[in-house]
């Protein structure tokens, strides 16, 4: 059942570059220059005359919409608010008829996100629904959705759901700008050729499971991490701050690059493993001044970076090379690392990877 892996975890990770295929198999059109959502099509004046889009979301599925965030605003120009569901339904929100709410899960059975959809739907949004679980409970209760078709994701880590959230939340983000006239033929063209590479750019980002091994050799003792991003790749960091603590037990943050020098620089020394996110596209220069200013402070680096990068190389404790793909893609890339890592640490440490304390795959109560 766990297909020759020795845990469901690393089965996952390993499914991504099919996963993602699944996500967009029917929907992607590249060839026509087409992307095809029914849930979108058949409410497209929804999302077109929509306010902002607020998402809903809790963990890692959060840090998806995070990301999501990032892409609607920069390819849709459409403005849009993340919220943990838990705080958002007992604040009461600002919500109207002119809003649409977005709710995230993997399980579709999330209590606080699918009681922030009761509440959103109260108040005349729209919901849309993100969900692995077909015919869940939230996949029922939206307005309308798009399911992610990643396969059943049986680690309670959550990797290839992960994945999968991105890439149908990218497509979708791809078909407004294209309605909203942002994009041209071109540009639109451009992305969709290149999100068809992204699983086989996956799979070879995979290919440094061996190096990870041997890194995830030198820093399974530690008992602080700290993980890095800017951009598109900050939900990241978080991602892999959240995956390193649920399964390792070990402490992590995940942190905006820049933020470092407002707090967390004072807990850098040289037992503080940091590990960033440095790919060439997006706020490049500005992520190598960040190394530097670690490794002034004596800090172990361990950086993701684009095939072929030279100047984190000199940098770097260690560097994890991903292919390049345009900056709203990278997420898809520089996520696979981290997870590796957080696997390999986790069963170092003796953990129960599939099944870490205290943790239940779907949080049915709130
Ligand atoms: C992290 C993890 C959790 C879930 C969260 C939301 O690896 O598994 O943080 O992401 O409980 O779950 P869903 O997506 O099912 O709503």
């Amino acid at each position: 059942e766990k297909g020759g892996y020795d845990h469901f975890m690393l089965k996952e990770i390993y499914e991504q570059p099919r996963a993602i295929k699944d996500t967009y198999r029917g929907r992607l059109l590249a060839d026509q220059g087409l992307i095809r959502m029914a849930g979108i099509d058949l409410n497209m004046e929804k999302f077109l005359n929509a306010n902002r889009i607020i998402i809903v979301a809790c963990g890692t599925s959060w840090h998806a919409g995070l990301v999501a965030e990032y892409i609607f605003e920069d390819l849709a120009r459409i403005p849009v608010e993340v919220e943990y569901a838990s705080e958002f339904r007992y604040r009461n929100p600002v919500i109207t008829d002119k809003d649409v709410l977005i709710a995230i899960s993997q399980s579709g059975e999330t209590a606080d996100t699918l009681a922030a959809i009761k509440l959103a739907k109260e108040k005349g949004a729209f919901v849309f629904g993100v969900c692995n679980v077909v015919g869940s409970s939230i996949a029922r209760e939206t307005n309308a959705g798009a399911y992610t078709h990643a396969g059943p994701e049986i680690g309670v880590a959550s990797t290839k759901a992960f994945t999968t959230q991105i890439t149908v939340l990218t497509l979708m983000a791809l078909k407004l700008a294209k309605a909203k006239g942002i994009f041209s033929e071109s540009k639109y063209h451009e992305y969709l050729t290149e999100l068809e590479t992204i699983p086989s750019k996956v799979e070879k980002s995979l290919e440094s499971n061996t190096l990870i091994e041997i890194i995830s050799d030198v820093y399974k003792d530690s008992t602080n991490c700290l993980y890095l991003g800017r951009g598109y790749n900050f939900p990241v960091a978080l991602e892999g701050a959240l995956k390193l603590k649920e399964i390792s037990y070990i402490h992590a943050e995940g942190y905006p690059a820049a933020e470092m020098k407002h707090g967390p620089i004072a807990l850098i020394d040289e037992h503080m493993p940091v590990f960033v996110i440095a790919t060439k596209k997006g706020h490049y220069e500005k992520v190598v001044s960040n190394i530097q200013e670690i490794k002034s402070r004596k800090g172990k680096i361990i950086a993701i970076v684009t095939e072929g990068d030279e100047q984190v190389k000199e940098l770097a404790d260690h560097v994890i090379e991903v292919p390049e793909t345009l900056e709203s893609l990278t997420p898809l890339l520089t996520t696979i690392p981290l997870q590796l890592l957080s696997y390999h640490i986790a069963v170092m440490r003796g953990c129960n990877v599939d099944q870490p304390r205290n943790l239940a795959k779907s949080v049915t109560v709130e």
